[in-house]
This record gives structure tokens, C-alpha cells and sequence, in this order.
């Protein structure tokens, strides 16, 4: 039987005239190319002519060739080896997990293999790491995050989806969807904090961004969030630690921003390293197939952490590779990165009936599907014409972007006497290993980002100041005194300068004194808040605090600039200061937008969006606890009380805090009604007001609290936000919508439900300082 012959009949009759156009190609390439005519550029939709494409190509593949789909391979940024193509020619590899660097020609070459030498021609697809950036690198998502600025942040996904997708790059390993309340955990730089409702927000945002009007675009990136599911919550911040937590914990607060991306549309997931509840994720049939098929109703492709699949044998729960593969296929997990698992095991599996047939087609089809979707079937190389591969690297940055969303990011948290914003005529000391660093700068996974395109922030200053200020510089100390600590890192590139330590707090120390204000930027190397990456304390390293002591000694105003991806302990160093800026790792063009913010050409405005606890013993610190039975009242001090006896027991910084060179105030909120009948929806309003001489933006928080449920509800839950821009004397009316089902929760039996009773509504510009208001859902 001829390859056309598979072909559904009522297609035959339509597309005769052009398979006759086509008849002098070789057959394969006549039957794909009538095939890909059939079918225009794809949509996300299963549509009648994508089944009939997809069961056409199942009904023609070999078993061995359906599990060669199911492998995504390792890519290296090199020139593709001869058993690299091969392998791929032979239909042994579905997509191709890249390293950053490798070039769109080295793609081609790889796509030439599986469309030109493979028996079925089916294209793969190439995946990426683009986590806050491709070329352009954008502040770490913890940094993003504080800015609540949702157009911010999806203008930053879209040109990481525009240049990941002129890159070749067809699908990106992001967003990082993991909620974490652990700071020890280096992964916490990542994702989008410790609010659930803000980390869901953002989700949309960033799924609709990257993945464009439609998915078949040549500048639209799938999207593969991860990691499904937990893994911000590993025991101790220990990454790839185990995570156990209720499944109410799990349900409200650490699946929803993976629901929201999903109800987004994400084509992919992830599966998490970790185990959940004793099930590691790559294995959970209840996560994969429960809640994400069932009860999600998600159609997209679940694809394995690297090596993960493998990984389950250390897990425990199987005895070796083929039991391993077992569980991961089984479970749900479709196509397996970077391990040979499935390619090696399916067939016995298969043979042996603990894998099916229709498991293996099932899978296959997902797959495929994806293909479909990215739009590869109707042109394997629409990610490669990019019409600028002519144009120089520097000029293809989005730098205005990167400059926007990185000075919307960046946090105040002191500003004593207002020795902030800077003179730009002022002579500034700029110390500090993080001050002319271009490598840090740009945080972990920096994709294809160069150090060579980033602005320091010693060139941010440059840029700023005025001509007749002078800008002295000296280190002042290494990152860390002690490399070695350092040298298991996945990322070590600490460079380390080896003058001894007190004569590089000498040199910082006689740069300061000749000048009217310091800026220190201390922090972490970026390698610090990384995977892999654990710390058990939060301190800025020894000699980092050593060098401020001794800035402080002079006398002089002090600015310390932190650079670092997760909140530390810095409660000396805080009171050793006089302003307090907070610019985590802010990328290309860090440098220019702290200097916006240093010299008030930008009105700082971004708000935590994780905890800054006062020592690492307090962690897990939150904002959105549970009251216990016995909260500590410091108004009331007593024994008995649930509280640390030797430390302030509140925060250092609060969640959604964040200093302004303005003031705001924000009114009590006036609520539309205080009886909402049963499934009436709430509408809060506040009047916001800019008290000071500066044009600035705030971000008004709504929280809310159930105050008696059937089971203990949060002391207060983010549920809606807004970032306005108020000129000085300006008056704004901020008016929230509280759907009624966002005041519900998971009961007993885990059930969603409202209930009747007494809530509280507090408005405010943080966590902690809040007006309230009360009313009743009525029965
Ligand atoms: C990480 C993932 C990442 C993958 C590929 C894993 O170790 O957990 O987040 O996408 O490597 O780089």
C-alpha cells in the first residue's frame, strides 16, 4: 500500500490537483508536503485536520519510532556530531533540550537530520531555559514579582519569547510557577515569591505573553511551567529535598498558579525533581492524571525534569531502570529530558503488557500535537528565517524594556533623612564586590545573556552622574572570603581578587572618605541563589559585613545597594545604613536603572513579594499565616504565647513593603455592601492620595479575612492589587471587584466552598499597615 493511501478518503478527493503538482518529489517528501498543504498555520485547537494529520502519522510509525518521540535529547552549543544526527535520522529523539549559546545554525542542521533523513520526516522541537530572559536578561522573577506591574512583566515575556524564537528556540522551560516561604532554598530566586494569588496573577500574564495570539506564530514560544508540583517546598530549603504538606496546604496555596497556566493555555509542564507525600512528582498518577487531566482538564505535554525519570530509583520506588520508566510512563509523564529511560524500556515494557499500546499512541499524539501547535509541521524552520540574523548582537537587546521592568522591580527599604535620591553633582564612593560586576548582575540562568552587554552598576552611575562629580571605586572585599564553600556550585564563577582582605577595606575606606556618600552594593554571587544552592543562614557573607562596618565608621551617609536572589538577614547591616535599596539581580541593564532610582529620575515603587524575616531561625515566615490558638499580641507581651522569645517576632520587612520618595495615604475601605446576599460579588473602594512633592506609583493591596470557618483560615489573604500613578496633591479613587468565589476555600473533606459569616477587608500599600472594614455573607 502506497504512503498516500492512509490518507482520509474526503481529503484524497480535495487535494488530488495538488498531490499531482507535487508527484515529482521523492515519495516521502510528496506525502509530507501534501499533508502539511492540507492544514493551514496552526492555532492551539484540535482541529478535524490536525487528527486527521496525526492519525495518519500514528497509523505509519513503528513502535520504535512512536518512542523515539518520547525522547528529548541533550543539545550542546556545538556543531551537532555525526552520531548526534544520526541518532536523530534514525527517529530516535523527539526535541532537543538546548544549552544556551547554541547557535540557529546548529539547529538547522539538527532539524535537516529529522525532516530530511528521518523515514517520517517529523520535525523536532527545541526547548530552552529562557527563565527571565533570552538575550535581553530581565531582573530574576523574585525581582519581577516586586514590581506587581503585570504589563511589566508580560512586555518582559514577550521579547524573551521574540528572541528565544529568532534564536530557533521553540518552547522555553518557564515560567517558574513554585510558591516558596523558604529563603534557604536558592530556588526562591526563580519563581514569583510567596503569594499564591500574585504568583497565579503573573502566571496568566506570562503564559499569554510568551505564547502570543497564536502558538503557530514565528515569534510565540510554548510555554513549560514548573515543576509540577511542591517543589517550593522542600524540607529545610534543601533543594530537591523531600516535600510533605497537607493537601489542603498543597491545594490552596501551591497549585493555583499552575492552574491559572493552565486555564492560560500553557502547552507544557514540567514534572518537579521532588518527591510529594512520599510519591516523588515525576511518578504521581494522582498529580498527573487526577488533577491535571481530570480535574484541570489540561491537553498539553507533561515532560520530566532532567533526568528525572532515571532519578526514581534513588527515589526508592523502583528497583532499576526499567521500573523507573514504568512509574514515569504510567503515571503520565510523556516524554522524558535527557535520559534514554523510555527509549530503552518501552519495547519490553509494551511486550509485557505493564505499559499499553494505547498509553504509548496516547502519548505519541501529545507529542505530536505540540508539533502541530508550534506550527512545525507546516514549516520545521519558521523559528529559524529570523530576517535580523544579519544584525549585530548589541543592537538586537531590548534594552528600554530591560531598563523599565528592572527599575519597576527594584524595592526601598530605608531611606533615613532622605539621603535618597542622590545629588548627581555629589562625589560618591562606590564600593563593593557587586559595584562593577557584570557577571551577578545578571542573576542564574542567563540564558544566552553576555556579561559583555551588561550594565554595572559602576557604569550606571557613570551615566547618571553629572560631569563635574568625581565616582571613586574600590572593591572593598571579595563575595566571599572563602571560594572553596563555593567551589560545588553549579554556577562558581566567583572572581576572586586575592589582595588581602584588610587592605581592601583600607582602599574602600580612603575612597570613602574623600567623598560626600557611599553606595556599597553588597550581596551574593549569582551562583548563591541557584539550583543547587541551599543555605542554612542568611547573612551577607563575613567580610561583605566587615567592609560596611568599617563604611560606616567614617561617618559619612551610606547607601547600601543589595544584589542577591532571595531575602537576607540583614538587620545590622539595615541599621548601619541610611537608605536601603534592594535591586536583586536586575540583568543588562541593572546598572542604568538602580542608577535611575539613586538619582530620582525614577520614583521607586516596587513592593516585596516575599518576607524578609530578622534571622533564618524565624523561617517559614509569611504573611498569610494562621492566627493558632495562642498568637502573640506585643502589645500585651506574655509567657505562653506562640512567638521566639529572643527575637522581635515580626518581620524585618513585611510582604508588599516598599518606600516611595513620596507619600501616600490610603483611605479606610467604604465596601458596596456589608450583607452580601449568597453569590453577591463585593466592591471595595479606596481613596488613595499622593501627600508629597513627587509624581510616584504605589501598589494598593486589598487582603481579606474569614474570620470563623469550618476549618482555620489565613490572618489575612491577598485578593486583589492595583499599581497607579498619582502626581503630587492627586487624589485617585481605587475601586476592587471581590468576586464572591474568591472569598471561598477548601473544607473539611476538601471540597471548595463559601461560607456564611464574618470577614474582614483590609486595605493598604503593605501587608502590615492596614485600614479595615467588615461584613457578613449572609446565609
Ligand atoms: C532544572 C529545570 C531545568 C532543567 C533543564 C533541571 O535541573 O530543575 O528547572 O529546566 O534542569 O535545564
Amino acid at each position: 500500500m502506497s504512503r498516500l493511501c492512509v490518507l482520509p478518503e474526503t481529503w484524497m478527493n480535495k487535494r488530488i490537483g495538488l498531490i499531482k503538482v507535487l508527484r515529482k518529489r521523492p515519495v516521502a517528501t510528496l506525502w509530507l508536503a501534501a499533508l502539511l498543504a492540507a492544514y493551514p498555520a496552526s492555532g492551539h485547537s484540535m482541529s478535524a485536520d490536525k487528527d486527521a494529520l496525526l492519525d495518519a502519522l500514528l497509523r505509519q510509525m513503528t513502535v520504535q519510532e512512536k518512542i523515539g518521540q518520547l525522547r528529548m535529547q541533550h543539545a550542546r552549543a556545538a556543531p551537532p556530531s555525526s552520531t548526534e544526527l544520526d541518532a536523530v535520522a534514525r527517529g530516535e529523539v523527539g526535541a532537543m533540550f538546548t544549552e544556551p549559546g547554541i547557535t540557529p545554525a546548529q539547529i538547522r542542521a539538527l532539524q535537516q537530520a529529522a525532516t530530511q533523513r528521518s523515514r517520517l520526516r517529523i520535525p523536532l522541537f527545541f526547548a530552552g531555559d529562557m527563565v527571565h530572559g533570552q538575550r535581553t536578561i530581565f531582573p530574576i522573577n523574585l525581582g519581577q514579582a516586586s514590581s506587581w506591574d503585570l504589563d511589566a512583566i508580560a512586555s518582559a515575556a514577550r521579547v524573551a519569547a521574540i528572541e528565544g524564537s529568532a534564536d530557533g528556540l521553540d518552547m522555553t522551560f518557564a515560567p517558574v510557577l513554585d510558591i516558596s516561604r523558604d529563603p534557604r532554598w536558592g530556588r526562591m530566586s526563580e519563581g514569583y515569591g510567596e503569594d499564591t494569588y500574585l504568583a497565579a496573577r503573573i502566571a496568566q500574564v506570562v503564559i499569554r505573553a510568551l505564547q502570543g495570539p497564536t502558538l503557530g506564530a514565528s515569534n510565540s514560544l510554548m510555554a513549560c511551567v514548573k515543576h509540577f508540583a511542591g517543589y517550593g517546598a522542600v524540607e529545610g530549603g534543601r533543594d530537591y529535598n523531600t516535600t510533605d504538606m497537607s493537601e489542603r496546604r498543597l491545594a490552596e496555596d501551591h497549585l493555583p498558579p499552575f492552574k491559572a497556566a493552565v486555564d492560560a493555555g500553557a502547552g507544557a509542564v514540567m514534572t518537579a525533581l521532588t518527591s510529594l507525600n512520599g510519591v516523588p512528582a515525576t511518578a504521581n498518577r494522582w498529580l498527573l492524571q487526577d488533577v491535571l487531566r481530570r480535574q484541570w482538564q489540561f491537553n498539553g505535554l507533561v515532560i520530566s525534569d532532567h533526568g528525572a525519570v532515571a532519578e526514581l530509583t534513588d527515589h526508592g520506588i523502583a528497583e532499576d531502570g526499567q521500573g523507573a520508566a514504568e512509574a514515569a510512563f504510567t503515571a503520565g509523564t510523556q516524554m522524558s529530558m535527557s535520559d534514554r529511560y523510555f527509549a530503552r524500556y518501552l519495547p519490553s515494557l509494551i511486550k509485557q503488557g505493564l505499559a499499553s499500546e494505547q498509553q504509548l499512541d496516547a502519548a505519541v499524539r501529545q507529542v505530536l500535537s505540540t508539533k502541530y501547535d508550534l506550527g512545525l509541521f507546516h514549516d520545521p524552520f519558521r523559528r529559524l528565517q529570523a530576517p535580523h540574523a544579519a544584525v549585530g548582537e548589541a543592537q538586537r537587546l531590548h534594552r528600554a524594556e530591560a531598563r523599565d521592568m528592572a527599575r519597576r522591580s527594584l524595592v526601598l527599604l530605608k531611606n533615613h533623612k532622605q539621603v535618597l535620591p542622590l545629588n548627581p553633582h555629589a562625589n560618591i564612593a562606590l564600593v563593593g564586590p557587586l559595584a562593577d560586576n557584570a557577571l551577578d548582575i545578571l542573576g542564574s540562568w542567563h540564558a544566552s545573556g553576555k556579561p559583555g552587554h551588561a550594565i554595572t552598576l559602576r557604569r550606571g552611575i557613570e551615566n547618571a552622574q553629572a560631569p563635574d562629580a568625581r565616582l571613586v571605586y574600590a572593591k572593598g572585599a571579595n563575595i566571599s572570603d572563602d571560594p572553596l564553600a563555593f567551589a560545588l556550585l553549579a554556577d562558581n564563577q566567583m572572581s576572586f581578587d586575592p589582595t588581602a582582605p584588610e587592605t581592601l577595606i583600607a582602599q574602600a575606606v580612603a575612597a570613602a572618605r574623600r567623598a560626600d556618600v557611599i553606595v556599597a552594593a553588597l550581596g551574593e554571587a549569582r551562583g548563591m541563589s541557584h539550583e543547587g544552592a541551599s543555605r542554612t543562614d542568611l547573612n551577607l557573607p563575613e567580610q561583605q559585613r566587615a567592609l560596611l562596618r568599617a563604611l560606616k565608621a567614617t561617618g559619612k551617609p551610606l547607601v547600601l545597594v543589595l544584589m542577591n536572589g532571595r531575602p537576607l538577614t540583614i538587620t545590622e547591616e539595615s541599621q548601619w545604613a541610611d537608605a536601603v535599596l534592594e535591586t536583586w539581580f536586575s540583568g543588562t541593564e541593572g546598572g542604568n536603572a538602580i542608577a535611575d532610582v539613586l538619582f530620582g529620575d525614577y520614583n521607586p515603587s516596587g513592593k516585596l513579594a516575599v518576607t524578609f524575616p530578622r534571622s533564618a531561625g524565624q523561617i517559614p515566615m509569611y504573611y498569610n499565616h494562621l492566627n493558632t490558638g495562642r498568637p502573640f499580641d506585643p502589645a500585651t507581651p506574655s509567657a505562653y504565647r506562640s512567638r521566639y522569645y529572643d527575637i522581635d517576632d515580626t518581620p524585618l520587612y513585611p510582604f508588599g513593603f516598599g518606600l516611595s520618595y513620596t507619600r501616600f495615604s490610603v483611605s479606610p475601605p467604604r465596601l458596596s455592601s456589608a450583607r452580601l446576599r449568597s453569590g453577591q460579588d463585593l466592591r471595595v473602594a479606596a481613596t488613595v492620595r499622593n501627600e508629597g512633592t513627587r509624581s510616584g506609583e504605589t501598589v494598593v493591596q486589598l487582603y481579606v479575612r474569614d474570620r470563623s470557618a469550618s476549618v482555620s483560615r489565613p490572618v489575612k489573604q491577598l485578593i486583589g492589587f492595583e499599581k497607579l500613578l498619582l502626581e503630587p496633591g492627586q487624589t485617585r479613587e481605587v475601586v476592587l471587584e471581590i468576586p464572591q468565589s474568591a472569598l471561598g476555600f477548601m473544607d473539611r473533606d476538601l471540597r471548595p466552598v463559601i461560607e456564611p459569616g464574618g470577614f474582614d477587608v483590609m486595605v493598604g500599600l503593605d501587608s502590615q499597615a492596614l485600614e479595615k472594614a467588615s461584613f457578613q455573607v449572609m446565609p
